[in-house]
């Protein structure tokens, strides 16, 4: 069989696995967002000022210098303002409303699921428009363009810090709990735009399917996981998302 008829072949397969499933989980990363304008992590343009994001969104440089942290997370909040869902995101919205049983996992923190309009989605790693507090944990939303520094709970007088996962911190319990339990149960697993390096999101597609899921890789390179899941689609998400979801049969 030639590669195009082998793709077409399983995203046939995949439309068909979709369609008879009760339970669909969908995990999804930074790829997702790409075609909004989102860079990723592992992409190209990973500096602002000097510094590497990876060095400035741990809890070590924000007990350093907040004030850095909080300009930097300030850049990213205009950043991410004007952007849109794209297709990807919309077609989830679609998969949500027709699947008795749905959830979406995302490890983005841009909030572009909820702005296309999906209901169960579960942030493993946070949101950047809400703020916590250091001090007695309170969470709310906050879109202020920029947050004025130093930013402080109205509650309490502490601290207030973005409500994002930070390197070297857990993910919330009840968080991953609820992610857990969905993995455990689900008919279909669909895992979007990742990159596979970072735990404990990586290995939640082999979890599921360790539990008995379909699992469904899409992304435009390979990753560590490729070969172990189901099928993987290379391609962009914009067009293999909906390609595999939307009711009427793909076009190529
Ligand atoms: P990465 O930047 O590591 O990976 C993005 C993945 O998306 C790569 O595998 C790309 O090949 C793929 N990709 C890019 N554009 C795409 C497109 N248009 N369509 C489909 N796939 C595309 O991002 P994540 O895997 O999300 O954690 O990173 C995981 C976590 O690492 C992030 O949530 C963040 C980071 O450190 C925290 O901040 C805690």
């Amino acid at each position: 069989m030639s590669r195009p008829d082998q793709v077409a072949k399983n995203i046939e397969l995949v439309r068909e696995k979709i369609r008879q499933a009760r339970r669909v989980l969908v995990l999804t990363g930074a790829g997702i967002s790409a075609e909004s304008g989102v860079p990723t992590f592992r992409g190209a343009g990973g500096l602002w000022r000097e510094y590497r994001a990876t060095d400035l969104a741990t809890p070590e440089a924000f007990a350093r210098n907040p004030q850095l942290v909080w300009e930097f997370y300030n850049y990213r909040r205009q950043v991410l303002a004007p952007l849109k869902p794209n297709a990807a995101h919309m077609a989830l919205v679609t998969l949500e409303n027709r699947t008795p049983d749905f959830v979406l996992l995302t490890q983005n923190i841009d909030g572009l699921h909820q702005a296309a309009g999906s209901r169960a989605v579960v942030e493993l790693h946070g949101n950047i428009w809400w703020v916590r507090c250091c001090g007695c944990g309170r969470k709310s939303e906050d879109r202020r363009l920029p947050i004025p520094y130093p930013p402080y709970c109205e509650a309490c007088g502490a601290m207030l810090r973005p409500d994002v996962v930070w390197f070297g911190e857990s993910l919330d319990s009840h968080v991953l709990q609820t992610a857990y339990d969905n993995l455990e149960r689900c008919d279909v697993m669909v895992v979007i735009g990742t990159s596979g390096v970072v735990q404990p999101a990586a290995s939640m597609g082999l979890y599921a399917q360790q539990h008995g899921a379909f699992v469904v890789e899409i992304n435009l390179e390979p990753t560590p996981y490729s070969r172990a899941f189901n099928v993987s689609l290379l391609g962009k998400a914009g067009e293999l998302v909906p390609q595999i979801i939307e009711e009427s049969p793909p076009s190529s």
